[in-house]
């Protein structure tokens, strides 16, 4: 607990563009969500619906021929849509659902790369009332079965290239009844043969909206899933700490197959009416700066792996670029290094601002706001209306300057509704009236958190989350497999890598003794978890060992293989069952 860190001075008298919100302690003090209710606007029966908060709202203002989407894929096709274009094409793709018999309350998924098509029906989806899930479009059979069965999603949007990860499992999918490929030849066609009115659905601010599959330690993925009340705190993060203003050109780099691109690429961000590019290729350092200076992009949300990877590809490049439109710069998904943030004062001229959150919690909690001074390496301050504390195993509040549980009081808007049909997983993140976010972390004596690590085994890799029994499962399906332990291995580029212990059959086992026969083995087990699980889920390092640490009861002791792999020391064992 270092207190020693490098502070960034604000003067907001000095920033280009005053911020939406100009003082933090009053207004943080005085704030109450009843008093921002009208933020959003509810229907005359009191009822509402995000989708029209999102974009059909716009439609009565000037807005309505604003570009809600500068589009650009990986071998530069461009496209532009107004919020009107997104409003009509999303009714039209909400007339075509219900034409196929989706209803309210419906699961609908999306498996799709950053397409237009990902935007326009997940703001349809959700004008019909149904509830939109998405799917990240590295999932291979097993991520995409596990999570289309447990939501008993009732329709998959995806194309024809990802369709084929479904087939052999679609006939296990009983509850799926269509598969809607967005590039055959006629669709286009026959979205735009539908009726460009559609009569939304009035939603209570408790139905649910949207639900995203997430990774914890044990088990399958869990479906977390958000009411149409989430978009209040996505619509007001998005204002105060993305600070969108009306001229702005906003880019953020995550993937809507992920609660950020869900909640600040289409939700939050339109909702404030943002200009917004989405770039659906790969990256590349020159790409992306190519990017921010052909848009002319203001505001630029991304992660500290992206921060890393930019960094390492020099000082010299950024200035090939012009980058002088850029005003406000921020990151999330991992811990941002200090390094990062000088980094970027340094060639961008601006500070990282980091920003805490999870898919649980739907939009920002723990923030660094544009008009606070930034401890560099400081995850920041509570957003509005949330009140966060370090509490202990029993939720018992640590005060400053102790290590504990990242803890908040239950009732924001976008804290998640349930976990799709597990209860008790849902009840499980509640302790002593704190909802647990299942990071640790301190704050310090001003209010500024920070963060420790995770309290379970969850793994971030170049920001995504992967669960380890996921990962595990997948090695055990292949024939040389008895068993597997997974962990995430710090990573200086990627924050962390997945690492898998493997326990091989007694032939493999013999084999393996052979180097260049072991090499080839670890090469083909990452490839079987490519292949069946995700391609961006798959150990980058196995090591084949004999025996995996469990307790008594048969868990395996990941904690005491990260131990070892970090040569710590391996602390109590004394529920250990052998070792
Ligand atoms: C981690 C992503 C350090 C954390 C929006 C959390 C962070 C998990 C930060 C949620 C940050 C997120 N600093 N760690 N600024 N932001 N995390 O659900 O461990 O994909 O619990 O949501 O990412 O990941 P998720």
């Amino acid at each position: 607990m270092d207190n020693s860190a490098q502070v960034y001075k604000k003067n907001i008298d000095l920033l280009k563009v005053k911020p939406n919100l100009t003082e933090y302690e009053n207004t943080y003090k005085n704030f109450s969500w009843d008093n921002v209710r009208n933020e959003l606007e509810w229907f005359p029966d009191g009822k509402i619906n995000i989708a029209y908060n999102a974009v059909d709202r716009h439609l009565n203002s000037p807005r309505k021929d604003k570009i809600a989407l500068y589009w650009e894929g990986d071998n530069a096709e461009k496209k532009q849509y107004t919020f009107a274009d997104i409003a009509r094409l999303s009714n039209q793709f909400g007339n075509f659902l219900k034409s196929r018999g989706v209803a309210r309350g419906d699961r609908v998924f999306i498996f799709l790369p950053r397409i237009p098509y990902l935007y326009i029906s997940f703001i349809g989806i959700l004008k019909i009332g149904a509830i939109a899930g998405t799917l990240f479009s590295a999932f291979q059979e097993q991520a995409l079965f596990d999570r289309l069965e447990n939501s008993g999603a009732k329709v998959l949007i995806t194309d024809k290239e990802l369709a084929v990860r479904i087939q052999n499992v679609r006939e296990k999918l009983p509850n799926l009844k269509e598969v809607v490929i967005v590039d055959d030849e006629n669709f286009d066609n026959t979205i735009q043969s539908q009726s460009t009115d559609l009569a939304m659905e009035h939603m209570d601010q408790n139905d649910y909206a949207f639900m995203l599959y997430t990774s914890g330690t044990t088990g399958k993925p869990k479906g977390v899933v958000h009411r149409h009340y989430a978009l209040l705190s996505e619509h007001l993060t998005a204002k105060y700490i993305l600070d969108i203003h009306e001229e702005d050109i906003y880019w953020c780099t995550a993937d809507p197959g992920w609660v950020t691109g869900i909640a600040y690429e289409i939700l939050g961000s339109w909702s404030n009416g943002a200009t917004e590019v989405v770039y659906s290729g790969r990256f590349s350092s020159e790409k992306w700066y190519q990017i921010l200076a052909d848009y002319k992009v203001t505001v630029w949300y991304t992660a500290p792996t992206a921060v890393r990877m930019l960094m390492a590809s020099g000082d010299e490049l950024v200035k090939k670029y012009d980058l002088s439109h850029l005003r406000h710069i921020l990151s999330v998904g991992e811990p941002l290094n200090p390094e990062a943030i000088r980094w970027g004062l340094k060639v961008y001229g601006l500070a990282f601002h980091d920003t805490w959150w999870q898919t649980e919690t739907g939009a920002m909690m723990l923030v660094n706001f544009p008009c606070n001074d930034i401890k560099l390496g400081s995850m920041g301050k509570p957003f509005l209306g949330i009140t966060a504390e370090i509490v202990d195993d029993s939720g018992n509040g640590l005060g400053a300057k102790t290590e504990g549980h990242i803890a908040f009081k239950p009732g924001w808007p976008s804290m998640m509704q349930t976990i799709w049909q597990r209860q008790e997983k849902y009840d499980s993140y509640f302790v002593n009236g704190w909802y647990i976010s299942g990071d640790r972390g301190w704050k310090d004596e001003d209010g500024y958190f920070w963060f420790i690590g995770r309290s379970d085994d969850v793994i971030k890799t170049s920001g995504e989350r992967v669960g380890p029994f996921e990962v595990e499962s997948a090695l055990v399906e292949h024939p040389a497999v008895i068993e597997a332990g997974v962990i995430g291995k710090p990573d200086e580029l990627r924050g962390e890598i997945i690492k898998a212990f493997v326990v091989l059959r007694p032939e493999f086992a013999q084999k393996v003794k052979d180097q260049a026969y072991a090499e080839t083995l670890k090469q083909e087990l990452a490839q079987h978890v490519k292949k069946h699980l995700a391609g961006h889920a798959y150990p980058r390092e196995i090591e084949f060992i004999d025996k995996l640490p469990k307790t008594r009861s048969g868990k395996i002791m990941r904690r005491i293989l990260k131990a070892k792999e970090l040569g710590q020391p391996i602390g109590d064992t004394s529920t250990l069952e052998e070792y």
